[in-house]
C-alpha cells in the first residue's frame, strides 16, 4: 500500500459575518471572524491500487459527502496535480468524517486544505503559493484553513489575516437533521434583496475581541434569511434557546447553530438540549 500520509482537518464557526455587498464577478464581498474547533475529520492521502476507488468516504458523518470528481477534497488533487504537472493517477484519498456535511462548518474546505497540505509533503516542489492558489480555486472558505486558529477573512474570503488566539471556550452544535441543496449560493441570493451590512461589528471584533465571548455578543447576515429559509429552523433555534437560557448563532450559512461559552459550562448546556430534533455535538475551540 506504501506511505499513508494522514491529519486531522477542523472545522470552523465563524464568529462574526457581515456580508457587505455584490461583485461583478457574482460573488459577495464579506467580512468575518472564523475560528477553527477541536471537532475535526481525519483524512489521508495514500497509494491507489488498480481497482482502489479514488475517493473513500467513512466515518459518523459521511452521509452526504460526494466520493466522486465533484469532492472538494478531489478537485484540490487534480488541481495542484496540474499546476506542478504531477501524476494523480496513482493516488487515493480517505476521509474519515466527524464534521457534518454542509452545515456551515465548513468541513469539506477542511478536508480540501489539509490533503493540499500533505500533498505539499508528497510533491515537495509545492510552494505556499501554490497551495493558496489552488486553495481559493476550490472555494471561498479555503484560504482560511490554511491558516486556522481565529483569523480574519475579507474579499470573497480569501484575504484572510491571522487575530490573537481566542482563550478556549466551549463551543456546542447544534445540527437539523436537513440542509439545502446550493444553500449557500441560495442565502446570498436571499439576503441580496436586503440592504447589505457595513462591517462595523467585524471590524470592532476583530479590534478587540471581548473575553469571554457570548453568542449574544456575535453577529451573522445570514440569520436575516435563514430562518425563512431552511424549514423549521427558527422553530429549532426557539426552543433550543429557551432550554438554555441563553443565545445560539447561526455558523456560516448555516444550518447548523452553535452556543459559545466558557468551557466549565459546556457540557451542562449540551445535556439541557437532550431530546430536541436536533444532534448535538460538545466541542471547544483550537488555535
Ligand atoms: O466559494 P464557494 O464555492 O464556497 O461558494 C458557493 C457559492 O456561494 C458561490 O457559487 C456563490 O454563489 C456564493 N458566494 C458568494 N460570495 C462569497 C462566497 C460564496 O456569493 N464570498
Amino acid at each position: 500500500m506504501g506511505e499513508v500520509l494522514t491529519a486531522v482537518a477542523p472545522a470552523k464557526v465563524n464568529l462574526v459575518l457581515e456580508v457587505l455587498g455584490r461583485r461583478d464577478d457574482g460573488y459577495h464581498e464579506i467580512d468575518t471572524v472564523l475560528q477553527t474547533l477541536q471537532v475535526a475529520d481525519r483524512v489521508s492521502i495514500a497509494n491507489a491500487g488498480p481497482d482502489d476507488p479514488r475517493v473513500e468516504v467513512t466515518g459518523p458523518w459521511r452521509s452526504g459527502v460526494p466520493a466522486d470528481a465533484s469532492n472538494l477534497a478531489w478537485k484540490a488533487v487534480m488541481l495542484l496535480a496540474e499546476r506542478l504537472k504531477r501524476d494523480a493517477s496513482n493516488l487515493r484519498i480517505l476521509l474519515e468524517k466527524h464534521i457534518p456535511a454542509a452545515g456551515g462548518l465548513g468541513g469539506g474546505s477542511s478536508d480540501a486544505v489539509t490533503i493540499l497540505r500533505l500533498l505539499a509533503r508528497r510533491w515537495p516542489e509545492a510552494t505556499a503559493a501554490d497551495l493558496l492558489d489552488v486553495a481559493v480555486r476550490v472555494g471561498s472558505d479555503e484560504a482560511f484553513f490554511l491558516t486556522g486558529g481565529t483569523a480574519r477573512a475579507q474579499g470573497r474570503g480569501e484575504r484572510v489575516t491571522k487575530l490573537p488566539s481566542l482563550a478556549p471556550h466551549g463551543i456546542v452544535l447544534f445540527l437539523p437533521p436537513a440542509t439545502l441543496e446550493r444553500k449557500t449560493a441560495r442565502l446570498f441570493e436571499r439576503l441580496g434583496r436586503l440592504p447589505f451590512d457595513d462591517g462595523r461589528r467585524t471590524a470592532e471584533f476583530a479590534a478587540r475581541a471581548p473575553d469571554p465571548v457570548r453568542a449574544d455578543q456575535l453577529y451573522n447576515s445570514f440569520e436575516r434569511v435563514a430562518f425563512d429559509v431552511f424549514p423549521g429552523l427558527g422553530k429549532l433555534r426557539d426552543a433550543i434557546e429557551s432550554r438554555i437560557g441563553t443565545r445560539v448563532r447561526l455558523s456560516g450559512a448555516g444550518p447548523a447553530l452553535f452556543w459559545i461559552g466558557p468551557l466549565p459550562v459546556r457540557d451542562a448546556i449540551a445535556e439541557q438540549a437532550a431530546g430536541l430534533p436536533c444532534e448535538v455535538v460538545a466541542t471547544q475551540t483550537a488555535a
